[in-house]
This record gives structure tokens, sequence and C-alpha cells, in this order.
């Protein structure tokens, strides 16, 4: 069978490593630096199979309805709250991210941070930079031997506790899941236990109805006097007036705060907080995750989920859609039916593939509560040619009224 050469889109100036990605499995690809609006973007779509976004470009159930042709959509950022989900998921068209590319960076940030607050080395920069020589140990301390409590122990608050080990801190984590402790990391029962022990307290929880204001004034009170407070998780996390409360009394020897409840929408908006101006307060702008490496991994992976889409039809790690994965088996030839989720499609699926002569030698379905993902490998009766039966049957699956997407993969 001809394959045409598929086509992607990528706007929003998406890592070069993913074009070379993309454009070495065969897609002819458009890149282009700035986002589209609405309008622009479903004025562009007819003909493209995959289209790249990242936080900018919105993606609306106007413009995925004026793109036919379109397989997935990969966007090259964490977040997926700019696009329809729910459309794209009615559509047939799974959408991928790149949740974990950036663990590191935002490991490293809260390392640099620890001995930052421990040390105070905000203030005596600024005061440096102000012209002022204020040599002082009073207060500052090694971060060998001290306690680290580490809550919500994924994939950053892990990474931080092996980094922070190396460093001879001893470490603690709570989290609500069972965890398997790095090195000596140290599971705690409750987040109590964690604040009465710790030196460093770092915040690593995803923001959800638990999650929100988790640090509020009586946990805050419930740390040691002293101890320092990192954020690099979400702004709902901490109650800030409680926080900046805490650091004028001195019940916080300081914090480190990269994300915020509400945060500037761009450079041009100013940034207001009771945070600011306070000592050995440490302030950036959500920038934990926001390295080179970690804009090459996304675009890295992000390339990779959409190349096994088109290659084998592996929808695992889409945000939106009934998670497949069956590997490819030379000779068979695959056939991927996106449907309505009604009952007797499979029963359907199955009448045409007999009638056609195939044969079923691997059949995957995943639902969610409205479609249907079905991966199904065919061997076909000697002499019969096994791409034209699969195309025979794909055609036929096509014509049924539950139909929504289904397309051919040859081995
Ligand atoms: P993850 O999903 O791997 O880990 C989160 C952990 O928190 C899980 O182990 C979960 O069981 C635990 N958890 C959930 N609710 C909890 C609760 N109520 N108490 C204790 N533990 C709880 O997430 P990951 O990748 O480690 O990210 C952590 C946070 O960092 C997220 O909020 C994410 O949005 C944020 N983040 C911030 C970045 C930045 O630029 N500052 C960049 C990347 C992520």
């Amino acid at each position: 069978m001809v394959q045409t050469r598929k086509k992607a889109l990528l706007v929003e100036n998406i890592h070069p490593g993913a074009v070379a990605l993309l454009a070495q499995a065969g897609f002819e690809v458009e890149t282009l630096k700035a986002a589209l609006k609405p309008d622009e973007m479903a004025a562009r779509l007819a003909g493209v199979h995959l289209l790249g976004i990242r936080s900018k470009t919105q993606i609306t159930q106007a413009a995925l309805a004026s793109a036919p042709d379109l397989i997935a959509l990969g966007c090259f950022c964490i977040g997926t709250n700019q696009v329809d989900l729910g459309s794209a998921n009615a559509l047939g068209v799974p959408v991928f991210n790149a949740p974990f590319s950036n663990t590191r960076s935002v490991a490293e940030l809260v390392i640099g941070e620890i001995i930052m607050l421990s040390r105070q080395l905000g203030d005596r920069s600024r005061e440096v930079h102000e012209g002022k020589w204020r040599k002082v140990s009073a207060g500052c301390f090694e971060v060998r031997g001290k306690t680290l409590g580490i809550v919500g122990y994924g994939h950053i608050g892990s990474q931080v506790g092996v980094l922070a080990e190396a460093m001879g801190l001893r470490v603690v984590f709570f989290d609500v899941a069972t965890k398997l402790p790095m090195g000596n990391n140290r599971s705690l029962a409750t987040l109590g236990d964690l604040l009465e022990q710790s030196d460093f307290v770092t915040l690593h929880v995803p923001a959800t109805r638990e999650t929100h204001g988790m640090m509020g004034e009586p946990q805050i009170a419930g740390m040691k006097r002293g101890a320092y407070l990192i954020n690099a998780s979400r702004g709902t996390v901490v109650d800030i007036a409680a926080l900046a409360a805490a650091i004028a009394s001195g019940q916080v020897g300081g914090a480190a705060v990269d994300v915020y409840p509400e945060e500037p929408e761009g450079a041009s908006d100013a940034f207001a907080s009771p945070l600011r101006n306070l000592p050995n307060v440490i302030l950036t702008p959500h920038i934990g995750g926001s390295t080179e490496e970690a804009q090459e991994m996304i675009g890295r992976e992000v390339a990779t989920s959409l190349i096994k889409l088109i290659d084998s039809g592996t929808t695992t790690a889409s945000v939106n859609f009934p998670n497949v994965e069956l590997p490819m088996t030379p000779g068979l030839h695959r056939v991927l039916n996106v449907h309505r989720n009604v009952p007797g499609v499979l029963g359907d699926v199955n009448h045409i593939v007999s009638q056609h002569g195939g044969n079923i030698r691997g059949q995957t379905l995943s639902t969610d509560a409205s479609i249907g993902y079905l991966v199904m490998d065919l061997e076909v009766t000697a002499g019969a040619e096994g791409v034209a039966v699969a195309g025979a049957v794909a055609a036929d699956i096509a014509k049924l009224v539950t139909n929504i997407k289904t397309r051919v993969v040859a081995s």
C-alpha cells in the first residue's frame, strides 16, 4: 500500500529536536514561530495529520471540527488546559503532553534553594548589589545533618530526596499513597510528624481539593521554629498571608516560593504579594521547570508519543483517551478504530472481519465514558493480500454508524 506522506504542523517555536524526530519519521513538517489565533488555526488545519502546540494556542471545538485529517495533537508543554479535551476525545483525537520532562529541573532548583535559605544568600547578594558589606554568620547554617521533609513523594519529591541525601541531609517524606523510599529516605505517617521534625519543608503535591491550603496557619505553626518552607508545586497549596505573618514573627526562618495563588499573565503585568521584601525570602517567577534541557526533553517526549501513535496506535500517556499499547507483530496488519461507546460494536467489527476472510490475532479494546478505542491485528488466509484485506475491513468499519475514526497500520 502506498503510504501518503503525513503532514505535521508545529506552532509556537517548538524545539528543533522535535522537528528533527518527526522529519526522520517521514513527516512533512511545517513550523511556525508564533501562536495562531483560533480562527487562523481553524483555517490551516485541513490536510494536517499531527498538530503541535505549546501553552499559548487555544484549541477550540471549532478548530477541531475543521481538522478532518487530524490524527493526534501534541501539547509540547506540561498543561493541557488550552485544549478542549472533551471535543478532541469525541472526535477521536488523542492529546499528548510531557508532564515529567522537567522533573530534574525542579528538583535541582529546590536543592539550590535549600542552601540559599540556610545561608541567607538572597539577602546577602542583594546587600552587596546595593553596596553594603554585611558579613554575617549568626543564623546561617550548613545543611549537613539537618532534616529535609518532603510533602508529596512523586516524580519530583523523590528526586529531591535522592539529591538531598547525597549532600548529607536526613530525608523524611509524607505522601497519601504508599511510596517506595529511595536510598535512606524515610516515610512518615502524618504531615504533622513531618512538620515537627523538619528543618526544611519542601512541597511537591498536585493542586487538588485536599492540597488546597494544606500549609495553612495551623500547619505553619506546627513547623519547628525557624525552619524553612519551599514551594515549587502549585500556588494554592500554601496560605500566603499565613506564611508572610510567620516569616515576620520568626516562626519560619525563610521561604523559597516559585508558584503563587495568582500569577501575572506576562512580563508586562505587575506582581503583587505579601511576601515581597520580607527577609530571607526567595521569590521566583514559576521557573522551576524552565531549563533548556527540559525544553529539549519535552520536544523529544511529545514527538515520540506522536510517532508511536501514528506507527502503532499506541495511546499510552494520552491525557484524554483510553490508553492502549499492543506490541506490533511482523506480518500482521493493524486496524485502529475509535467508536462511540455503545453496546454491540465489537460484534459488528468481528462480523466484518470474518466476511473478508480475515483472522484476528490480537484485539485490545479500551473504553471511557464516551468512546471506545479498538486496536486489532489481522492475519489473512494464504493467497489473500494482507494490506488489501485490512483496508477493506477498515473501510467497512468506517461505514458503521458507531464509527468516529478508522485507519490501517501495516507492520
Ligand atoms: P507527581 O504526581 O509525580 O507526584 C505528586 C505526589 O503527591 C504523588 O506521589 C501523590 O501521591 C502525592 N500527593 C497527592 N496528594 C497528596 C496529599 N494531599 N498529601 C501528600 N501527598 C499527596 O507530581 P510531580 O511531577 O512530582 O509534581 C509535583 C508538583 O510540582 C505538581 O503540583 C506539579 O504541578 C508541580 N510542578 C511545578 C513546576 C514548576 O515550574 N514550579 C514544574 C513541574 C511540576
